[in-house]
């Protein structure tokens, strides 16, 4: 491809490009993963198996990574148009950049407090633990909206040069 051409060839027949279908399996992932954790923290402390708080606790960082890095390596790049990038879209990959450095670090330790409960539900404080999940999910939910609504846009206006902004 020549430097600065559209990549229109990598759109499939459907017409989405594959990028954003794979941002689209993140992105779902994490709202998943938010589902999950909102049944969890719904149902404490009781009526919960501790293998399932296992399984969904060990999830949460490697989901909430891997959509990071994704966004970060494949798609943040190309929201900036490097020949004159705009200081609105640099602001706003900057936030996205910071909202992720901090969902990473808050996944840790939601892990970490839902394998603690699972463990040993009698030992653990079950408001903090239910405070702690819902401000995780909702902080992840309100994130991904936000990308869903105004990065994804973009990115499909970049990779098709306009026009699928009015299919
Ligand atoms: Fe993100």
């Amino acid at each position: 491809m020549e430097p600065g051409a559209k990549p229109v060839s990598l759109v499939t027949p459907n017409g989405e490009p594959p990028l954003l279908i794979q941002l689209g399996k993140h992105l779902r992932a994490c709202l998943d993963l938010c589902d999950a954790l909102e049944q969890i923290a719904d149902q404490l402390p009781e009526n919960l198996e501790c293998q399932k708080c296992i399984e969904v606790a060990s999830s949460i960082y490697p989901t909430v990574k891997q959509s990071h890095e994704f966004e970060e390596k494949s798609l943040f790049p190309l929201l900036i148009d490097t020949s004159k990038p705009d200081e609105e879209t640099c602001k706003t990959i900057q936030r996205l950049h910071a909202e992720h450095w901090e969902d990473e670090s808050f996944a840790f330790e939601v892990q970490d407090a839902l394998m603690e409960f699972a463990k040993d539900p009698k030992r653990s404080n079950i408001e903090a633990l239910a405070y702690m999940l819902r401000g995780f999910f909702e902080g992840v939910r309100r994130h991904v909206a936000f990308e869903w609504e105004h990065v994804v846009p973009a990115v499909r206006r970049n990779l098709m040069g306009g026009a699928a902004a009015n299919a």
